[in-house]
């Protein structure tokens, strides 16, 4: 039986443990140009350990990409030397970080936009209920322009180009990020994506930008050095589609023929605006069903403690655990399961925004 403290090989990242940190968006670059600071670069340091897999919160790889005031961007020369402070941080420590490209799509708001205009997207569906504009007030969702064909080669290209940045930056690997209804979520499922061109329709179609995405950055990287994060059955902000299970198959079956370095699957239990961690009654087990499907390295999210991820890399269901709420209040969390020693409780109010309050300032161990 596997446990979390055994090495794992991931395509070329080799980790020495199996407790990985989740892509956490924690809106606290430096304003204005999105940059990341000497305070974030603290931030991962501190969460960093010999041969620990860090991911980068969500990065903008484009200024039209943008969704959330605060967020880092990897697309201007500032942002890239903001970003190797932190690659330096968690290098000295001997961990490997990834960072994780994003395009938020239609969660996103004009006044957010270079040129004013609305948010893009599949299809000019907006999402339901509502979101922010550039000052962080509560504003609706408008409805998105649908993407152009020519619209989504330049989309492509941006992604392309910011993992040659994050290259240069100093990162180990990329994460596309592929769940929670950003952009790519958007063209895999129905409920946002109605086009009727070869973006559009049948499985093939709705995967086919995905996979553009995917192999021009494994063009960059290689793929032993891309993972692709997918969160089938997650609802949050406003996903659905008509047939889920056999959609995500497929996305994963196609997925499965790259040689990434590994698939990360949120399970559909934790609600990331709440502490409930209720499974969705009606979701299997996300990561055993498409860790057979995909084959390679799957690392599990969502609701994890470490009981249920030591089950879970027991049970070969997954091959790592990313923890995400636990890594935000415990900047030494692997040492801390190590010894079974206590955990710090997070403080939600201060997890998207301000300075080291909440961020920095978290006890670790002695
Ligand atoms: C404050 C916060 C920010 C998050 N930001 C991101 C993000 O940038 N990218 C992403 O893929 N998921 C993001 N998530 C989801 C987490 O990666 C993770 O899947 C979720 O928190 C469930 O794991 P947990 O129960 O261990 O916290 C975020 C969650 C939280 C709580």
């Amino acid at each position: 039986m596997t446990s979390l403290f055994e090495p794992a090989q991931f395509g070329a990242l080799a980790l020495a443990h199996r407790v990985v940190m989740a892509p956490l968006t924690r809106l606290r670059s430096a304003q204005p140009g999105d940059i990341p600071t000497a305070l974030n670069a603290e931030y991962y340091g501190q969460r960093a350990s010999q041969g620990g897999l860090l991911i980068t919160e969500a990065t903008d790889i484009a200024d039209d990409a943008r969704g959330y005031p605060g967020a880092p961007g990897i697309h201007s020369p500032e942002q890239i030397a903001g970003w190797r402070l932190a690659t330096d941080a968690v290098h000295a420590k001997g961990g490997l970080i990834v960072n994780q490209l994003w395009h938020c799509g239609r969660i996103s708001h004009s006044s957010m936009r270079p040129d004013g205009s609305v948010p893009v997207a599949p299809s000019a569906i907006a999402a339901p209920g509502g979101h922010v504009n550039v000052r962080g007030e509560g504003v609706a969702f408008e409805t998105p322009h649908a993407l152009e064909v020519r619209e989504l080669a330049a989309v492509v290209a941006s992604f392309r180009q910011a993992a040659v940045n994050a290259k240069d930056a100093g990162f180990d690997g990329i994460e596309v990020h592929g769940a929670n209804g950003y952009l790519l979520d958007q063209f895999l499922r129905d409920g946002s994506n109605q086009r009727t061109d070869v973006y559009g329709g049948n499985f093939e179609n709705r995967t086919r930008f995905l996979l553009e995405v995917v192999d021009a950055v494994a063009g960059v990287w290689g793929a032993a050095r891309v993972g692709v994060r997918l969160s089938p059955w997650g609802s949050f902000n406003g996903m659905s589609d008509s047939d889920t299970g056999a959609l995500f198959d497929y996305v994963v079956a196609a997925l499965a023929t790259r040689g990434l370095a590994y698939l990360h699957l949120v399970e559909p239990r934790a609600d990331q605006n709440s502490d409930v961690n209720a499974l969705n009654a009606d979701a299997p087990d996300v990561a055993s069903r498409f860790k057979r499907i995909f084959g390679g390295p799957v690392i599990a999210a969502g609701g994890f403690t470490r009981e249920t991820g030591e089950a879970a890399v027991a049970a070969g269901n997954a091959d790592a655990i990313a923890f995400g709420r636990l890594f935000i209040a415990n900047p030494d969390l692997p040492e801390r399961f190590r010894q079974g020693a206590a955990l710090n409780r997070h403080d939600r109010s201060t997890f998207y925004g301000g300075g080291a309050k909440g961020y920095t300032d978290y006890p670790a161990l002695g």
